[in-house]
């Protein structure tokens, strides 16, 4: 049986900008490698200057929208100095994805901040978020004419566990309270920026859509010993981790649609305050990243979006995998998940792949390959896998067959 998707439907893929970029020396990122004496970014792929290149690559798949991020630290490198060189080469991206056809979607921030912001207490200091405002208000004001929907945060959550409970990325913070704090400021930060990209649209541009993106897992508790808690935490933390901040924001109706980033299946055991993931027991097949591939999940998580009346555009899916041969396996049946969920009556409006090219996968660098182009580092050139040729088939034919 086959699935026709809607002809607006968007067939996408997503970047973001320090990941693929390149030269991003002024972001905190950049600082934690050295400190931290992790595998560098540096020039990434050098998607800065191959930018053209790599949206004819994305045009000639069939695609008809990227996702793409601004690198907040390269448009604001010192506190109050607005670098107009750096808006001029995100005006020339726009202007040159609207000339080959693919509607930009763009996040404001995927993980990264200036360093000077880092150094006054970043998103802890509840001051500090009329710096990100400031940032947004500059962006959104120079690009109105040109960008269709904005991503104001990308996965505030994994920002936060990653660098305030976990400890992992920058700052380095091991702590619940700060955590909390991070928390409150940032979504107090993207309500405000919802609220100001609204404004400054006024009746001459179409209306954007606002929204952000939002990591989901499917939580499993684990079946060994006490399963009955494992279960009931795994509830929580599904609570916790993929329904409350949505909730929340759908309620104030500070959210046009919802952008689901979804990849796969945690097994949770029970211990406190919050639980944690097991890794005793984990069950089925296993990518690159040692992620739970789990597709029925997708389909599952985008079920439960009806709740919410809120269109969803999956704006990440996607896998890096040991063997190229696997990558087709998991876009079809993530597919499928998702032409499922669209008989069963959920509003999906697009689907982007986790990524258009390989890139810097922040703490575990450049081995783990997402790209449905390879990237030969050595040379920066671009090398089409053969999954690429079956999702180019699907988004050509805006058809998904269900069997
Ligand atoms: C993030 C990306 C990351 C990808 C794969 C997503 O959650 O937005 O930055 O590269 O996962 O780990």
């Amino acid at each position: 049986m086959e699935v026709k998707l809607p002809d607006s439907f968007l067939w996408g893929a997503s970047l973001s900008a320090y990941q693929c970029e390149g030269g991003n020396f002024d972001s905190d990122w950049r600082f934690w490698e050295e400190e931290k004496g992790l595998e560098k970014a540096g020039r990434a792929c050098n998607h800065y200057e191959l930018f053209r290149e790599d949206f004819h690559r994305a045009r000639k798949l069939g695609l008809n929208s990227l996702r793409i991020s601004f690198e907040w630290s390269r448009l604001v490198p010192e506190e109050n100095y607005f670098c107009s060189e750096s808006i001029n080469h995100y005006s020339e991206v726009i202007d040159e994805l609207l000339k080959l056809g693919l509607k930009p979607v763009v996040t404001l921030h995927h993980f990264t901040n200036p360093l000077w912001f880092t150094k006054k207490g970043g998103w802890e200091v509840s001051g500090n978020i009329d710096y990100f405002l400031s940032y947004t208000r500059y962006i959104v004001e120079s690009l109105k004419d040109k960008v269709p929907v904005w991503l104001i945060l990308n996965e505030p959550l994994v920002y936060i566990y990653k660098g305030f409970l976990e400890g992992s990325w920058p700052p380095g913070c091991k702590s619940l309270s700060r955590a909390k704090k991070v928390y409150n400021n940032m979504i107090r930060a993207y309500i405000l920026a919802f609220d100001e990209i609204k404004k400054i649209y006024s009746e001459e541009f179409q209306e954007p859509q606002v929204s952000l993106a939002k990591h989901m897992r499917y939580f499993s508790g684990c079946g060994c010993f006490p399963a009955f808690f494992n279960s009931f935490i795994a509830g929580v933390r599904d609570k916790l981790f993929n329904t409350d901040g949505l909730s929340y924001l759908a309620s104030k109706g500070k959210m046009d649609f919802i952008g689901l980033n979804y990849y796969c299946r945690e097994y949770d055991r029970f211990s406190f305050p919050l639980g944690r993931e097991c890794d005793c027991r984990q069950r089925g097949r296993k990518n690159y990243m040692g992620w739970n591939i789990y597709p029925q999940g997708l389909y599952k998580i985008l079920k439960r979006m009806k709740e919410f009346g809120l269109p969803v555009i999956i704006t990440e899916n996607g896998s890096a995998e040991a063997k190229n041969s696997f990558y087709a396996d998991f876009l079809l049946e993530h597919l499928r998940s998702l032409g499922r969920a669209l008989l069963a009556g959920v509003d999906i409006r697009g689907y982007f792949w986790w990524s258009l090219i390989d890139n810097f996968e922040w703490d575990k660098g450049f081995s783990p390959r997402f790209g449905l182009f390879e990237v030969v580092y050595s040379d920066f050139s671009r090398r089409r896998r053969d999954f690429a040729e079956l999702y180019s088939e699907i988004c050509k034919s805006n058809k998904i067959d269900l069997n």
